[in-house]
């Protein structure tokens, strides 16, 4: 595509909710809805500290990364059965393809679930059969990331890995996530150097509270693929330099560094920056329920207060398809889906 057409403000929201766009940066449990949570603990006849959901959502008030993780670990705690995995899935999988996403890849921590007895296989089966019913039923292609807690050890991070191993053919990598500060990437430098050798995709949560030096360690001692967040790399104009040259995309979630006060205001937020230093950054929605929006409520608040235009919904649409884990061919075939888009919006 040569040029992107010039699109009044008024028309922005519409290209924004219209375009084709892949979401990287999602974890399942982040998008357990408290309707949900409340359905799935009657169904396990789970009691949970909140008499209704509006009283749930009132908790939804966080200072800071940790104080969100509390949360959203107790509300993971009403799944127990493979039916409970694949109906969170295909909420998330609905709610995505409304907004226009056709392919996502989809964070699952098993060891929230693993801790309280399910097993391994009730989560990953739960979840791949979401995934492999939502390419026939919304048109969505979707895979899933076992995300390592790093607030756990390293033997933790080596058991759940051999647990998992059985199900190689249904995760295409790992990730690491859980509370960043004073758990640098190194301590996972030999589990991430297994799973390279076993062929899986690595990324990892870095730089979303953590310093760039954690970005820098994730890339050089993890070998990672992309950065989850990685949004503190703008303190580094060399880290900066480094992932333009070497086109490590970087996972953004604005509305998640909102709520959790990476950042004081939408308006402040420095995707702009990161696109313009020539960064893959693409725009996602970490944990939609807990955050207040899904992928176009991201897209259109991010938009609307930092004033990018529409040559950046482009970039970024197709930032999100080069950072995907597809064929080339299908990278092909998503951007060509993508300037279909864009050439006939009048
Ligand atoms: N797990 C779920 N959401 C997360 C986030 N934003 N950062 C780190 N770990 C997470
Ligand atoms: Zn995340």
């Amino acid at each position: 595509m040569r040029s992107i057409p010039n699109v009044p403000s008024d028309r922005l929201p519409e290209l924004l909710r219209r375009m084709p766009k892949a979401e990287l940066h999602v974890h399942i449990e982040g998008t357990l809805e408290p309707e949900l949570i409340f359905a799935l603990a009657r169904r396990n006849s789970v009691r949970l500290p909140y008499e209704d959901v509006e009283e749930l959502r009132r908790a939804y008030d966080f200072t800071n990364l940790q104080s969100f993780l509390d949360i959203y670990y107790a509300g993971a705690s009403v799944l127990f059965t493979e039916r409970d995995f694949e109906d969170m899935a295909r909420a998330y999988l609905e709610r995505a393809a409304a907004d226009n996403v056709v392919h996502a890849e989809i964070f699952f921590d098993p060891q929230t679930h693993t801790a309280r007895g399910v097993s391994m296989e009730t989560v990953i089966n739960g979840l791949h059969r979401a995934c492999c019913n939502a390419r026939d039923d919304q048109g969505v292609d979707a895979s899933l990331i076992l995300c390592f807690l790093r607030h756990l050890s390293e033997e933790q991070a080596f058991e759940t890995l051999e647990q998992a191993l059985p199900l190689r053919d249904k995760f295409i990598g790992v990730g690491l996530d859980s509370s960043e500060v004073g758990h640098p990437p190194e301590k996972f430098a030999r589990v991430f150097a297994r799973c390279r050798e076993l062929g899986l995709h690595l990324v990892a949560h870095a730089g979303e509270e953590g310093p760039p030096e954690y970005v820098w360690t994730a890339l050089d001692l993890l070998k990672v693929e992309r950065i989850d967040h990685g949004v503190q790399s703008a303190k580094d104009p060399a880290l900066l330099r480094r992932l333009a040259k070497d086109r490590i995309p970087l996972t953004v979630c604005p509305l998640s560094n909102l709520k959790l006060r990476v950042f004081p205001d939408l308006a402040t937020h420095n995707i702009g920056q990161l696109l313009h230093a020539g960064l893959v950054a693409t725009i996602n929605s970490d944990d939609p329920a807990y955050f207040g929006g899904y992928m176009n409520d991201n897209f259109l608040q991010t938009f609307a207060a930092t004033g990018l235009t529409a040559p950046q919904a482009f970039q970024l649409a197709v930032n999100s398809f080069e950072a995907s884990f597809v064929s080339s061919t299908t990278k092909r075939h998503y951007r060509e889906m993508l300037e279909g888009t864009f050439a006939s919006f009048v």
